[in-house]
């Protein structure tokens, strides 16, 4: 497949990042009383770009099965909070100790430790809040289980747990396969979960959400690589966080554990697995096909 397809992902992805926008402001408490910093604080972490990835494979998944616009939405916004509170906190000086995210100071330097602390613990707890208010969908089984899901994928045994081992990792040498279950952990089961959230909401289990399960832990894991080779190759300015960390700070990755050259080609080999498994869905996933390119085509 061609440069091309990438395309039209990255035009959608652009189109998209105002609509997710204005519905994560929407849904963001107002800021005002004694507790308005932390709101502030939300809301500057929330509004400060990015590529809306998660939220927009919420859509796109969910547009397989022809869900309401305003379901997909709501739990594409959670997913985003949810996603913020984990790049609040990854930045923070106890874990990555980052200064720069998404092109602009970090949480922790625009405000301070303890408010940064804070509004990621906030949009945490903002994210379940809206998974399980009726707006998002009436039927309650049906929150039920994108609330199971979404616990499951970001606790100790998820996105969390992945967070404990990439810290307790630097400077050691860590196998091929635990590298890979680390990644799985921090990067994939969140983006599991966004692909899956269309067939929650469907209630459908049968090999279409099998198929989504695949496309995204394929697409995973080549995320993870490709940021990782992204803090090597690419450049502060393009990719809005200060490059070159991981070798500073001594992390495994796939690209410390195999080279620049064999972490890409094994993240080519993810992408066309993830693009197979879309076939089951015809013309209709022609815009997750095309995604599965732009996430290793990226350039940040
Ligand atoms: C960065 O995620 C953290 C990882 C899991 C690699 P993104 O690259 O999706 O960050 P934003 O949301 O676009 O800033
Ligand atoms: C972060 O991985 C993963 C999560 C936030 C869960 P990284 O530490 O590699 O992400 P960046 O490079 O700081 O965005
Ligand atoms: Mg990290
Ligand atoms: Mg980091
Ligand atoms: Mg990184």
């Amino acid at each position: 497949m061609s440069d091309c397809s990438a395309e039209l992902a990255q035009k959608s992805l652009k189109d998209f990042a105002s609509v997710i926008e204005n519905k994560m402001l929407s849904l963001l408490p107002v800021s005002e009383g004694r507790e308005e910093n932390v709101i502030e604080a939300m809301r500057y972490a929330l509004l400060a770009g990015g590529k809306r990835l998660r939220p927009f494979l919420v859509v796109q998944s969910a547009a397989l099965f022809s869900i309401d616009n305003e379901s997909a939405l709501r739990v594409a916004a959670a997913i985003e909070c949810v996603h913020t509170y984990s790049l609040i906190h990854d930045d923070l000086p106890a874990m990555d100790d980052d200064n720069m995210r998404r092109g602009l100071p970090t949480t922790h330097k625009k405000y301070d430790d303890a408010t940064a602390i804070l509004a990621g613990d906030a949009l945490l707890t903002l994210a379940f809040e809206i998974l399980s208010d009726e707006k998002t969908h009436s039927d309650a089984e049906i929150r039920c289980d994108l609330i199971l899901a979404l616990s499951r994928a970001i606790g100790a045994k998820g996105m969390v747990g992945g967070q404990m081992i990439d810290l307790k990792a630097e400077n050691q040498s860590l196998q091929q396969d635990e590298i890979i279950r680390m990644q799985n952990m921090k990067t994939g089961e969140l983006i599991i979960f966004s692909c899956e959230v269309g067939a929650i909401l469907a209630k459908v289990s049968d090999d279409r959400r099998m198929a989504l399960k695949k496309y995204a832990e394929n697409i995973g894991l080549a995320f993870q690589i490709v940021d990782d080779l992204l803090d090597i190759e690419g450049n502060s300015e393009d990719i809005g966080k200060t490059a070159g960390k991981d070798i500073e700070a001594g992390k495994a990755t796939l690209v410390s554990f195999k080279g620049v050259e064999e972490a890409r080609a094994l993240a080519d080999e993810l992408i066309n697995n993830a693009v197979s498994h879309m076939d089951v869905f015809d013309e209709k996933s022609e815009v997750l096909k095309s995604l599965a390119k732009f996430v290793i085509n990226r350039a940040h």
